[in-house]
């Protein structure tokens, strides 16, 4: 391949990914990302983000070893790893700014200080580690615009600076692995573990080398200059122990934990793990250390090559893929996802390119090598403007100003129709609660609670279990159900006289005209919140024309609610006195907020409350678990055994609306 392919290629793919950027800019991540709630984190996240800090390690690793151990071996490499490392988290936080909701919000951190959360210190060290690798690689400009002063001051503070780089990189590669010990019920147990923190580091410091190795000898061929074999057959010698280390610590880990079975199992989890540290250490080991290969261009190159695509894959799996067998939800990035991705990395490589070109990064790669690349008169460095508007020959400026102008027109063209008008929220219809069957039994362990079973859950004793009627509430159908013993809450709730004092709490509104409205019939959409009047439907029903002044007493008067005569005028009994339920914003009165808000702000408050004068003690009593003992990302055995038998459950009464399921 060459040089003007290369950039041909990259140009193409930065014009493809601003397209995007700018869609997502004016619409939201929602408009350009198959990101859901389950799943989050996605391509930009985990490839864009987690991925990149780790082969960004070089930066950190190789100043380490030039000017911390004074190996001047690598001296030749150290100018390119921290432009590497630089880009590499230039990216990161590019990257990152678009994934987050609020773009512009990337900046928060500085002053909304959260000291418990590890994003926090991950943002932080980030920032700052961003910074040193700036002043860091400002020397590289300073020697070659010759400021001599600016120079002095810099060597200075040199091993100042790469002490900073060390321990910020240190706190943030190892805190990044913190971060996923959060997800222990998400994770596959062959990628969660204890140790992570440990892990994302020496495996950042080991393919941190080989990237960076990898990077030198592209673009040394590229260049047809001769690459410093010298420092890469070190490099590689030094990363093959480093992975050694780093699998030795996983594979230990893992049988200690007695999840040795794990590995041998045949599903798509042990395969993907098999694939992925074979690629990321077990070849790359092989090789490395035998000399012949280490000192082989192409060897390394090749070795490089698998080991990174391997670590990479390591790092995508923690952030996600690893999760969606536990999660039971399927991810493939839309091609939005990757033209940003792509294009954020190849505008960090046509940057390096300039730098190779103009800052002597590499000392084997000079003048000449780059003159050379150019036929003469094609590109002249020091007049592109002239070379641009002057009209000459179709030169190489031309060429990269068409792919990229290519790029975006492609992508603006492919865009879909979210990215171009906007997202508009989907609905999500919702359906009433069904009665079924359960087994009312003790929660599992030495956890305080009940818990139920729907059908014939398989398991000892439970047919001698209370069986009881309960309501399975799944507002929008998606088998992520909460089992809600509707009866014993009205008879608990209730006190002892009159057992129908506890309906209002909960029942606090029906529609006009008709009593105990399930609550699906207004609170109709899983997630947003409906307007419960219906303007067309009013004109109709009160004889149209005629029928205006019913409401719109003052014809002169701006025909909105405020205005218009009240609803409880017409419709005395809607509202329900001494509920749980009140209005707090009087401006959303009558607007029906989201089923699954309704639920937790109903039921979750009542437990928060009631959770201190239990006669039992139960710590769970308000937790997520308690109601939710069927969400597969929470409780994924009970939930599995639950979905098996639902096709068996005996319905009572059917109230399911709109008549589906
Ligand atoms: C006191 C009971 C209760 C507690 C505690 C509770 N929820 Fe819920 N939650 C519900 C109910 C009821 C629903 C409606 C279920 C449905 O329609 O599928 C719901 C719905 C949901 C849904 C939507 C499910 C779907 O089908 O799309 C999610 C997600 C959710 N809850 C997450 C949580 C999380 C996270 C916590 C803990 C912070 C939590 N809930 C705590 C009762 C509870
Ligand atoms: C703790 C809150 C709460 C209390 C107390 C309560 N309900 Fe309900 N009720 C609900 C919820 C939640 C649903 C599910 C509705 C839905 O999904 O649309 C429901 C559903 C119903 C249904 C339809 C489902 C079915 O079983 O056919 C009826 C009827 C009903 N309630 C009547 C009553 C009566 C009568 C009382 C008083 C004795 C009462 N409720 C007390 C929360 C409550
Ligand atoms: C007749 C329509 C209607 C029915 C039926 C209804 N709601 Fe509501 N609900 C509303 C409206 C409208 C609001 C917004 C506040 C208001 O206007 O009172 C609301 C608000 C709420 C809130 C307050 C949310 C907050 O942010 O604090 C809760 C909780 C709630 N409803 C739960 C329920 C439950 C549980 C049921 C069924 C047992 C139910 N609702 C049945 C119309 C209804
Ligand atoms: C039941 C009471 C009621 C009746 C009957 C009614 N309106 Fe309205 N109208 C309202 C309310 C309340 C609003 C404010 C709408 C809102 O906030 O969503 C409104 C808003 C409007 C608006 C401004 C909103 C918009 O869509 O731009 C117009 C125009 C209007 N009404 C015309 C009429 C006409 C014409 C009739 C007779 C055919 C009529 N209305 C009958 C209650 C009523
Ligand atoms: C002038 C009297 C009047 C006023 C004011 C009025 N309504 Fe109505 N409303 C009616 C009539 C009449 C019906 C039709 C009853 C029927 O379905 O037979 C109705 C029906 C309804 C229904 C039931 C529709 C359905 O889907 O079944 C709802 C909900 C409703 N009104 C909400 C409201 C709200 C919210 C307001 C205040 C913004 C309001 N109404 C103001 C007279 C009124
Ligand atoms: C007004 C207070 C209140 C509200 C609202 C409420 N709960 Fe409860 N809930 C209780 C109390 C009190 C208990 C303990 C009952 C007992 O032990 O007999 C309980 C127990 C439970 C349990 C344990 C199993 C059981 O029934 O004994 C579950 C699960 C549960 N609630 C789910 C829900 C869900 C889902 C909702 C919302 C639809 C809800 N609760 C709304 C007060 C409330």
């Amino acid at each position: 391949m060459t040089l003007r392919v290369v950039k041909t290629i990259f140009w193409f793919l930065a014009g493809l990914g601003l397209t995007v950027i700018l869609a997502r800019i004016l619409y939201g991540p929602g408009s350009v990302t198959y990101l859901t709630d389950i799943l989050p984190w996605g391509l930009w996240k985990g490839g864009g983000v987690v991925a990149l800090v780790a082969l960004g390690g070089a930066g950190f690793t190789v100043a380490m070893f030039v000017f911390i151990f004074q190996w001047d071996r690598y001296q030749p490499l150290v100018r390119g790893a921290v432009l590497f490392g630089l880009l590499c988290y230039v990216s990161v936080a590019v990257g990152l700014t678009f994934d987050i909701g609020i773009w512009w919000r990337i900046v928060f951190p500085l002053w909304h200080w959260q000291f418990h959360s590890v994003l926090f210190e991950v943002a932080w060290c980030i920032m700052l580690y961003l910074v040193v690798l700036l002043v860091e690689f400002s020397h590289t400009v300073a020697e070659r615009y010759e400021m001599e002063r600016t120079l002095r001051i810099l060597k200075r503070s040199t091993l100042v600076l790469v002490i900073a780089g060390i321990s910020l990189s240190t706190l943030h590669q190892s805190s990044l692995g913190t971060l996923f010990l959060a997800t222990p019920f998400r994770l596959h147990p062959l990628w969660h573990t204890d140790l992570l923190p440990v892990l994302f580091f020496v495996s950042a410091m080991g393919i941190g080398c080989l990237t960076i190795s990898l990077v030198t000898l592209f673009v040394h061929r590229l260049y047809n200059a001769e690459p410093p074999m010298n420092a890469i057959s070190g490099l590689a010698r030094i990363s093959a122990y480093l992975l050694a280390a780093y699998v030795v610590i996983r594979l230990t880990e893992i049988l200690a934990s007695g999840e040795g079975l794990l590995l041998v199992q045949n599903d798509w989890d042990t395969l993907n793990f098999w694939i992925e540290i074979s690629l990321s250490a077990l070849i790359p080991i092989a090789f490395l250390f035998r000399k012949a290969y280490r000192c082989s261009k192409t060897a390394v190159f090749w070795i490089a090559l698998t080991a990174t695509i391997g670590m990479a894959l390591n790092r995508v799996n923690v952030a996600g893929l690893a999760t969606t067998n536990l999660t039971q939800s399927f991810y493939f990035p839309a091609w939005t996802e990757w033209a940003v991705t792509l294009g954020i990395l190849a505008a960090g490589g046509l940057v390096f390119f300039f730098a190779v070109e103009h800052f002597g990064l590499f000392q084997g790669l000079t003048k000449e090598h780059v003159v050379e690349r150019y036929e003469p008169g094609q590109l002249d460095h020091t007049d592109w403007a002239a070379l641009y508007f002057g009209g000459q020959r179709f030169g190489e400026v031309h060429l990269y100003s068409l792919v990229f102008v290519v790029g975006l027109a492609l992508s603006l063209g492919l865009l879909p129709d979210d990215a171009i008008y906007g997202v508009s929220p989907e609905t999500t219809v919702t359906f009433g609660a069904r009665t079924v069957v359960a087994h009312k039994i003790p929660a599992r362990g030495d956890e305080a609670g009940t818990q139920f079973l729907v059908g014939n859950g398989g398991e000892d004793g439970i047919h001698a279990a209370a069986e009881v009627h309960v309501l399975m509430v799944d507002g929008n159908r998606d088998g992520d159900y909460v089992l809600f013993d509707h009866d014993n809450h009205a008879a608990t709730l209730a006190g002892e006289d009159d057992p129908d004092a506890s309906c209002v709490l909960c029942h606090h509104m029906s529609k006009p005209f008709d009593e105990a409205t399930q609550c699906y019939e207004c609170h109709s959409d899983m997630y947003l919140t409906v307007d419960l009047f219906d303007h067309d439907l009013h004109a109709r029903e009160l004889g149209g024309n005629q029928g205006c002044a019913e409401c719109h007493q003052d014809p002169s008067a701006p025909k909105i609610r405020e205005n218009s005569t009240e609803c409880v005028d017409c419709h005395e009994g809607m509202r329900q006195e001494g509920s749980r339920v009140q209005v707090t914003d009087p401006t959303m009165q009558y607007f029906a907020p989201g089923y699954m808000h309704v639920m937790h702000a109903l039921c979750e408050t009542c437990h928060e409350e009631r959770q201190p004068t239990l006669p039992v003690p139960n710590e769970n009593f308000a937790r997520c678990t308690n109601c939710h003992q069927g969400l597969p990302s929470l409780r994924s055995d009970i939930w599995k055994s639950a979905r098996m038998s639902i096709a068996t459950y005996t319905t009572r009464s059917d109230s399911g609306g709109g008549g589906q399921q």
